[in-house]
């Protein structure tokens, strides 16, 4: 155990690291913790999530309120065997199945018809569920531990970038939650892809590593990818309508050439912003500096998995900063994967420069 620690309101998280998990002491206070309604953060492979017994509505709605997450905005309920599945949905379809075999555990979540029990605190009003098994051996474990599904959603304030390292945990859940595991950087660093097997063409509504060609692989039939739903429309899935991964700073996409881009930094930092804490996230392949704004790099636009892993850190840098006008930069001739593009469009609120 690493520390303990008590706030005002009496609230006290403890904290253990990923390795303490077999100490029977440490199982029995993670045991006893989900079946009493409390809150265990820890770590899964794509980001941190908030975890509770999915069959408790009262500790369900303890997510809800620590993360200020808007209620009509349904959970993923998180499983740690195949065999579960069938005890909390309706009808499994039959392309579940070489989904299940290809892509679990791991990053995939699919939607299916609920049972009963399951309470509509976690499905947000729907009579659907989102399922997925993680494949992160510390998340395999708490819900061993739990013995019940446990719903998690990414442990950030709603609104925030995803937590993908220990530190952003505890900035947004010190002494909000019971448990914090320190499982040290996830390491995928998006959430799932979340794909809806209750429509009668499967429909991708959140890309993540998972991407549709490798669904379609795998299932043999096309599918829809109904990510990019315009926001004035109902969206399919709740989460979609909600800004998004957003530092506080004003994120704004820019898209051209490395010249187009530099050309139009170089302007605006002259006649706009000569005052404000301004900041370029580039792919390695902007290579240029600039004078009068801080400059961070993303990674390489031909290691789509490593600029994947570092975004949500480097959007939560921004903050740590203070940078008030952040500028992403996407090089024309080297488009980012959709997963990542979805996270950046969100993050800018879909502000986006064509140059
Ligand atoms: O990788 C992940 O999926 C992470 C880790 C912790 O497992 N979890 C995660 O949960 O990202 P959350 O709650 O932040 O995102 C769940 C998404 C939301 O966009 C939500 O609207 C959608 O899944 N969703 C959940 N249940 C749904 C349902 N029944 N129908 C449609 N969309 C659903
Ligand atoms: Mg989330």
């Amino acid at each position: 155990m690493i520390k303990k620690k008590e706030d005002e309101r009496n609230m006290k998280t403890t904290l253990y690291h990923a390795s303490e998990l077999d100490s029977p002491l440490i199982k029995a206070h993670i045991h006893e913790v989900i079946a009493s309604g409390g809150l265990v953060v820890f770590p899964t492979e794509t980001v941190y999530g908030i975890g509770a017994n999915a069959l408790d509505s009262v500790a369900v709605k303890r997510i809800y309120h620590a993360k200020g997450r808007p209620s009509d905005n349904p959970l993923i309920l998180h499983l740690d065997h195949v065999e579960r599945l069938k005890e909390h949905v309706k009808t499994i379809p039959e392309i579940a199945y070489p989904l299940m075999k290809a892509f679990w555990p791991g990053p995939l979540t699919m939607i299916f018809e609920k049972k009963d029990h399951i309470p509509m605190d976690v499905t947000g009003g729907l009579n659907t569920v989102a399922i997925r098994i993680p494949s992160h051996p510390v998340a395999l474990k708490v819900i061993e531990i739990a013995s019940v599904p446990i719903c998690a959603p990414s442990a950030n304030l709603s609104g925030k970038p995803s937590s993908t390292e220990f530190k952003h945990v505890l900035e947004d859940f010190m002494d909000k939650v019971d448990i914090i595991i320190d499982g040290g950087q996830t390491d995928l660093g998006l959430e799932s892809t979340v794909l809806d097997l209750t429509t009668s063409v499967p429909m991708i509504l959140r890309p993540g590593m998972v991407t549709q060609e490798m669904i379609e692989k795998v299932i043999h039939i096309p599918i829809i990818d109904a990510s990019e739903v315009a926001l004035k429309e109902t969206p399919k899935s709740p989460g979609m309508k909600y800004k998004h991964y957003a530092p506080m700073g004003e994120v704004t996409l820019l898209r051209g050439t490395v010249e187009a881009i530099e050309g139009y930094l170089n302007r605006i930092k002259k006649e706009q912003i000569e005052s404000r804490s301004s900041a370029i996230l580039a792919p390695k392949e902007f290579d240029k500096r600039l004078i009068g704004y801080y400059q961070f790099e993303l990674g390489s636009v031909f290691y789509p998995d490593a600029i994947a892993k570092q975004l949500y850190s480097m959007l939560r840098l921004m903050d740590e900063l203070s940078i008030q006008t952040i500028f992403i930069v996407l090089i024309k001739e080297h488009p980012l994967n959709k997963a990542i593009m979805n996270r950046l469009l969100k993050a800018a609120n879909h502000q986006i420069v064509d140059l």
